[in-house]
C-alpha cells in the first residue's frame, strides 16, 4: 500500500485529480468508480479545472458511481446523481456516466443491472474511494464480506447520522444501492481519499488494523495496488 501524507485538502484533492487524469492520459477510455460525499469535492474542482485547461480528458472515459440511495429521485437535491451534476458532468463532457436510479420501482433488479453493466464494461481501471466514519466502503458497511456484490443495502444507524447533515431535517434514506466489495477489491487500481481528523481514528483501523468485515475498507490492505492520499490531519494516527 502506497501511503501519501499531504498538507492539506487542497493537495489531496490535486494529487488525486492528477492521479486521475495521468490514467486517462495513458487510457483515455478508462473504466473509473468515483465517489460522493464532502471528502472529494475539492478532487471534483481540481479535475474540472485540468480538464477546462486540457490536462485531463474524460470525454472517452466510462464513469460508474459508487452508490444512490433508494427512494430519491436523481433530481431530488441530496441524490448522488444531483451531486454529480454539480461537481462534474454539468462542468466537462464524460464519455459515459452510470448511476443507479434510486427511484426504480425495483431496486433488486436496478441493482442487479448496474452490477451487469460493471461487469460488461470489464470492471474497474481505478476506483476511487472515500472512507466511511464507521470504514464503510460505497455504503459497504460493516459486516460486509469481501466478495459482496452490487446491491441493495440497508444503512447503518451511524451512517444515517452521519449524512442526516446534508438532509435538513428531512428522513435520511435506509437503504441504498452500492457497488459490492467485490468489484471495488477487483479494480485494477484503487485510490483510497481520506481528509480531516474526524478521519484519523477510523483511518488508522482501517489501514492498520486486523483485516475483517468489521471495518470493510480493511480489506484494502490485501489489494495489490492502492494508493491513500491522506491529509496530515486524517494521517495522525499512521504510524
Ligand atoms: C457516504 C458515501 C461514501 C463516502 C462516505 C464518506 O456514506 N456513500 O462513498 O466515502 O460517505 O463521506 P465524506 O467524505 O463526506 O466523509
Amino acid at each position: 500500500m502506497d501511503l501519501r501524507v499531504v498538507e492539506n485538502d487542497v493537495a489531496l484533492s490535486d494529487l488525486a485529480a492528477q492521479t486521475v487524469a495521468d490514467l486517462l492520459r495513458v487510457k483515455p477510455d478508462a473504466v473509473l468508480a468515483l465517489p460522493t460525499g464532502a471528502t472529494p469535492v475539492g478532487f471534483y474542482r481540481s479535475l474540472v479545472s485540468r480538464c477546462r485547461a486540457g490536462g485531463a480528458d474524460l470525454s472517452r472515459a466510462t464513469v460508474f458511481n459508487l452508490d444512490e440511495y433508494v427512494g430519491l429521485r436523481g433530481d431530488h437535491p441530496q441524490s448522488y446523481r444531483s451531486y454529480m451534476d454539480e461537481n462534474l458532468l454539468r462542468h466537462v463532457r464524460v464519455g459515459s456516466h452510470y448511476i443507479p436510479d434510486g427511484a426504480a420501482a425495483d431496486a433488486e433488479a436496478e441493482a442487479r443491472r448496474y452490477g451487469a453493466a460493471i461487469a460488461a464494461a470489464g470492471g474497474f481501471d481505478l476506483a476511487v474511494l472515500g472512507l466511511g466514519p464507521n470504514g464503510h466502503i460505497a455504503f459497504n458497511e460493516p459486516g460486509t464480506p469481501a466478495d459482496a456484490p452490487t446491491r441493495v443495502v440497508e444503512l447503518s444507524a451511524a451512517t444515517r447520522a452521519a449524512n442526516a447533515r446534508n438532509f435538513q431535517g428531512e428522513q435520511v434514506p435506509r437503504q441504498a444501492i452500492t457497488v459490492g466489495l467485490g468489484a471495488l477489491l477487483a479494480a485494477r487500481r484503487v485510490l483510497l481519499l481520506v481528509s480531516g481528523a474526524g478521519k484519523a481514528a477510523v483511518a488508522r483501523s482501517a489501514l492498520r488494523g486486523p483485516v475483517g468485515s468489521a471495518v470493510p475498507a480493511s480489506f484494502l490492505q490485501n489489494h495489490p495496488n492502492v494508493t491513500v492520499v491522506a491529509d496530515r490531519a486524517a494521517a495522525a494516527e499512521l504510524a
